[in-house]
């Protein structure tokens, strides 16, 4: 294993690159490579079963760019199918939903955390789970927001329609008197000041992706695994299905431009 090898980032899609952008904030000399189910996006409605076989196809996309790590940036699949992802890449695997789960409990003072994600990951519980093993004595309140991923893909961030149904979905929320939200979907973090006016100032967001990239470089310093170049990193983006559209949505996620994006097949 050499320290120059890429960290591989997969996602059903997309959305993703919120989390890649919090890598690069965090650790911005690692080489990374990404592949991206557009073929095959969303996940979020799909059975634990069907997420569990995309996975494991994700998973041997990756590892035939001999990757050093998996960051699993997709919430759905951290929350269904991290033990396929782990059982098959026998190096280091990171999914959101533990790090999301570690900051929220780390943050909220009345233990009262809301969990917004998509219909997969809400139903999975994968959230309140971790959360209990961390602190049982903590509430959790879990609420599907599914509407949000095709309004983020669309732009339309501070629409008046996309402030309409943050509230809807949140109001629920802000009767538990929650006082910590986590971000759980990879889309969510491109509506932060949207989601923000529909829940009271003082409850605290926790981006997912922003506490997996702070995980990811723990990780990397105790095993010795980081990249010590100081050259800018070689980003390479894989897709299953239209990449000019991805290296258009892309560099509003990754808020700079992409590159070349290539497509590839995904062997189902
Ligand atoms: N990437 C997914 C997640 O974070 C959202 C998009 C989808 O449904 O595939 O759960």
């Amino acid at each position: 294993m050499s320290n120059e090898q890429a960290i591989g980032v997969f996602d059903s899609g997309i959305g993703g690159m919120t989390v890649v952008r919090a890598l690069l904030q965090d650790l911005p000399h690692e080489n990374i490579v990404y592949f991206g189910d557009t073929a095959r996006v969303p996940y979020g409605p799909k059975s634990p079963q069907v997420v569990r076989e995309y996975a494991l196809q994700d998973t041997e996309i990756l590892l035939q760019h001999n990757v050093k790590m998996i960051v699993v940036a997709c919430n759905t699949v951290s929350a269904v199918a991290l033990d396929v992802v782990q059982k098959r890449a026998k190096i280091p695997v990171i999914g959101v939903i533990l790090p999301g789960a570690e900051a929220a409990v780390q943050i909220s003072r009345k233990k009262r955390i809301g969990v917004i994600g998509t219909v997969g990951t809400i139903a999975s519980n994968a959230y309140t789970t971790a959360i209990h093993h961390i602190d049982a004595s903590v509430k959790v309140f879990g609420q599907p927001c599914p509407l949000f991923v095709p309004l983020a893909e669309e732009g339309w961030i501070d629409h008046k329609a996309t402030e309409l149904i943050a509230k809807e979905y949140l109001f629920p929320l802000t009767l538990e008197k929650i006082d910590t939200l986590v971000l759980g979907c990879t889309h969510y973090p491109l509506l932060l000041s949207t989601i923000a006016k529909a829940i009271p100032s003082g409850v605290t967001m926790i981006d997912s992706g922003k506490a997996t990239a702070a995980v990811v470089k723990q990780l990397l310093e105790k095993e010795g695994l980081k990249n010590d170049s100081t050259l800018k990193p070689n980003l390479q983006f894989f897709v299953s299905d239209l990449p000019h559209k991805f290296a258009e949505v892309g560099e509003r996620f990754l808020g700079t431009k992409l590159g070349r994006v290539q497509r590839v097949t995904v062997n189902g």
